[in-house]
């Protein structure tokens, strides 16, 4: 058929059937070799137990560096679950493929949630990107390895970065051809993992984005005392029967709430669905949040940090002069992104893409990649 024809008979599909992208889901286990610290915490043998760790860790005289008791070195495949996406077949082919990882609580979902306002997925692929979004260690399909020592911030950077090098050398599926750009954008503890990319292999990355982050983590005991710690199995025992007791979760919807949304800026049903399908997360995941370095002073490529103005883990309620303005530890992060941008989005909580206006956030994020990734 010649190319002519084909372009006329795209030119005749409907719109909305070209806005829908083409996904397919699959598994591949990913190689890590890393040294990670051991921590020194008893296992939880019931939901008070872990109560009363949270209320330790909180507390002023906390100290988790003391938890540290030595090293353990993890050298094994994890299993680990994909979701490729890109545009139908009339578009171009996609260059720059976007590597999505999301936030503690959610899992790969988290990045094409039901209903067009909210589909971080559909918006990308509609403006020409490829998108491949994964569960994170420990998370929904992916293994669920020991939560109290293997799933560390770092075991997720290494694991990120393995990912990144099988996309660039066209290794990961038979049916994804290796991008000529690869972009990274988290969401939270997904936004501390992909800067860890950058910091530690700046050259597995031609762009980041880190949404719902900053570099302030003065306010990450509130949202642990808004989330508490219930063993996820004694939370919901349907759901969760089988976890390992180092796999924690909140109580309910408003714990939810409290951490991830600003009211009235949301609509209820999604919160109740994201609570309907909310994911643990591993004792180790939280404690070894500051053990990873984030300097990324060798990382030359665009940076764009966007936070929902009322976001209460990363900016204590209010982003105005934590993202951005003098106060800002991000410019000695990234001294040498180029640019190193900063956007605060308006009436919305933590959970940047479960808002209300989530959309109008994902144009400005699409904007700054047209414009600075080439
Ligand atoms: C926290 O514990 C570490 C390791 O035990 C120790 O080196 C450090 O001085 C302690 N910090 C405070 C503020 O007590
Ligand atoms: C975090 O932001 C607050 C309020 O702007 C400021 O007082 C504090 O010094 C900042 N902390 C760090 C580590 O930047
Ligand atoms: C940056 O690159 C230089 C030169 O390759 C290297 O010596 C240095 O350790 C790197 N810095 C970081 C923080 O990775
Ligand atoms: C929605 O988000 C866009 C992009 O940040 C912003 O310009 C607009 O003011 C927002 N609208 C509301 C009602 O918050």
């Amino acid at each position: 058929m010649a190319l002519s024809t084909i372009l006329t008979l795209c030119a005749l599909l409907p719109a909305v059937f070209a806005s829908k992208p083409r996904c397919f889901g699959f598994n591949h286990p990913i190689h890590v070799s890393l040294t990670v610290p051991t921590f020194n915490v008893p296992k939880f043998s019931n939901s008070y137990e872990s109560t009363a760790f949270l209320t330790a860790s909180v507390a002023r005289n906390a100290n988790i560096s003391s938890l540290v008791t030595g090293e353990t070195h993890i050298d094994r495949a994890f299993k680990i679950q994909f979701q490729y996406c890109e545009p139908q077949k009339c578009t171009p082919a996609p260059e720059v493929l976007q590597v999505l990882s999301h936030g503690l609580g959610f899992d790969h979902t988290y990045w094409n949630a039901d209903g067009k306002q909210y589909n971080y997925v559909t918006s990308a692929t509609t403006q020409g990107y490829a998108t491949l979004s994964y569960d994170r260690l420990g998370v929904g399909l992916s293994e669920h390895a020991d939560p109290y020592s293997e799933i560390q911030v770092l075991t997720q950077v290494h694991i990120l970065a393995e990912i990144s090098k099988l996309l660039q050398t066209g290794k990961l599926h038979k049916r994804i051809s290796s991008p000529k750009k690869l972009v990274h954008v988290g969401h939270s503890f997904g936004s501390l993992v992909t800067n860890g990319l950058v910091a530690v292999y700046p050259s597995l990355s031609n762009g980041v984005v880190l949404t719902g982050f900053s570099h302030n983590t003065s306010w990450t005991p509130l949202l642990e005392v808004c989330l508490g710690f219930e063993l996820a199995r004694m939370n919901n025992p349907d759901r969760f029967y089988g976890y390992d007791s180092g796999y924690v979760t909140w109580g309910n919807e408003y714990d939810n709430q409290c951490a991830f949304y600003t009211y009235p800026f949301f609509d209820t049903n999604v919160l109740k669905q994201a609570e309907r399908i909310k994911a643990p997360f591993a004792i180790s995941e939280l404690l070894s949040f500051a053990s990873v370095p984030l300097a990324a002073p060798n990382f030359t490529a665009p940076v764009l940090m966007l936070s929902g103005q009322a976001d209460l883990p990363f900016c204590g309620g209010d982003c105005t002069g934590v993202l951005e303005g003098p106060a800002s530890l991000s410019p000695f992060v990234f001294p040498n992104a180029e640019p190193l941008a900063s956007y605060i989005q308006p009436n919305t909580g933590h959970a940047l893409n479960l808002h209300y206006n989530a959309s109008a956030a994902y144009q400005v994020i699409h904007g700054f990649v047209k414009e600075h990734v080439r």
